[in-house]
């Protein structure tokens, strides 16, 4: 299934906010339809959200009025996620041709995303199977599959290639407090592809290791700096800790359009604070006493040190053997 696609003159996205109740396919038909998609996580994930910063800029071409204002607005609807801004970008470099040359790049954007996700899934596997061996029990985080790109993912592809191949044994999907991407998106996606998993709260996720029921950590990146640091979601430096304790690989997949150069390391990255009544409540409950202050930082960095291997659409970049991007 395409999670984000170019239908009747406008970006249609499968809105994340529903699943996995609902699989709702919304047509976004404003830049601010656009841009409330990608702030409220209706669209999320780094190349998903690369492909629709790109739509995004066609639309605004498409339907005029103030388009610098609308690439601006769109760029900065989220910060911490490099294809973001790196995908309005490059469609906005064919603004002076007009709407049919921004859609051109958008849908090339979106065409490259799904051709690096398979290269990622076989590369990413090979890998993981050289680390880990032929039985292997995988913790993920967040959600890394097909929502979050187009088709395919990135980590996910990784893990739902082990499985094609009958190298995987089970997935553990950290629940990804405090939008759960793990607990309703990925465990989704996993439960329609036919893998085995169980869901485990995040914090579970070290201990696991500990106890030797993890074979290796597979996840994405927002972004990856120019040191290697690995800028992921929440929680992410958390496994990266636990594996190094362990003993275990940890293993980074993500597309080369996620590699950002000019990030030195992670202190050069923007982390995305979001509001703090997310974690102040579950499903819609307030769990927190009134008057309690939230602090809601959505991304971490993980420090080269504690990376294995970042494997993207075009190489597998060896951190354990010396190798940096
Ligand atoms: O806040 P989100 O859900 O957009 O965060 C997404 C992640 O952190 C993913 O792990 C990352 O984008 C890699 S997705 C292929």
């Amino acid at each position: 299934m395409r999670t984000i696609d170019w239908v009747d003159g406008y970006p249609l996205i499968v809105d994340q906010t529903a699943l996995p109740d609902d699989v709702r396919f919304v047509s976004l038909s404003t830049v601010d339809a656009v841009i409330d998609a990608i702030r409220r996580l209706a669209v999320r994930g780094a190349p998903a959200l690369g492909v629709t910063g790109a739509m995004g800029v066609a639309l605004a071409a498409r339907l005029g009025g103030d388009i610098d204002g609308a690439v601006r607005r769109i760029r900065a609807a989220r910060p911490t996620a490099v294809n973001l801004a790196r995908g309005v970008d490059r469609a906005a470099v064919y603004l002076p041709d007009g709407f049919e040359a921004v859609l051109a790049e958008a849908l090339a954007i979106r065409d490259a995303e799904l051709i690096a996700s398979q290269e990622m899934g076989r590369r990413g596997a090979v890998l993981v199977n050289e680390l880990a061996g032929d039985h292997i029990r995988v913790l993920t985080h967040c959600n890394t599959g097909g929502l979050a790109t187009v088709e395919y993912g990135t980590a996910l592809a990784c893990v739902r290639t082990l499985h094609e191949r009958g190298q995987l044994a089970e997935v553990l999907v950290s629940e990804t407090r405090p939008l759960l991407q793990g607990a309703r998106l990925t465990t989704w996606e996993l439960g329609e592809l036919g893998i085995g998993h169980r869901l485990i709260a995040d914090s579970a996720g070290p201990f696991l290791m500990a106890r030797g029921q993890v074979d290796a950590v597979v996840l994405g990146a927002d972004r990856i700096c120019a040191n290697g640091d690995v800028v992921n979601k929440i929680g992410s430096f958390m496994h990266a800790l636990g594996a190094q304790a362990a003993g275990i690989p940890f293993v980074v997949v993500a597309p080369e359009s996620t590699v950002d150069m000019e990030a030195k390391s992670g202190s050069d990255v923007d982390i995305e604070e979001r509001d703090g009544s997310e974690i102040l409540g579950f499903a819609g409950r307030r769990t927190a006493p009134r008057g309690t202050v939230g602090l809601n930082p959505a991304f971490d960095v993980t420090p080269y040190a504690l990376i294995t291997a970042v494997v993207t659409d075009a190489r597998v970049v060896r951190f354990d053997q010396g190798d940096r991007p």
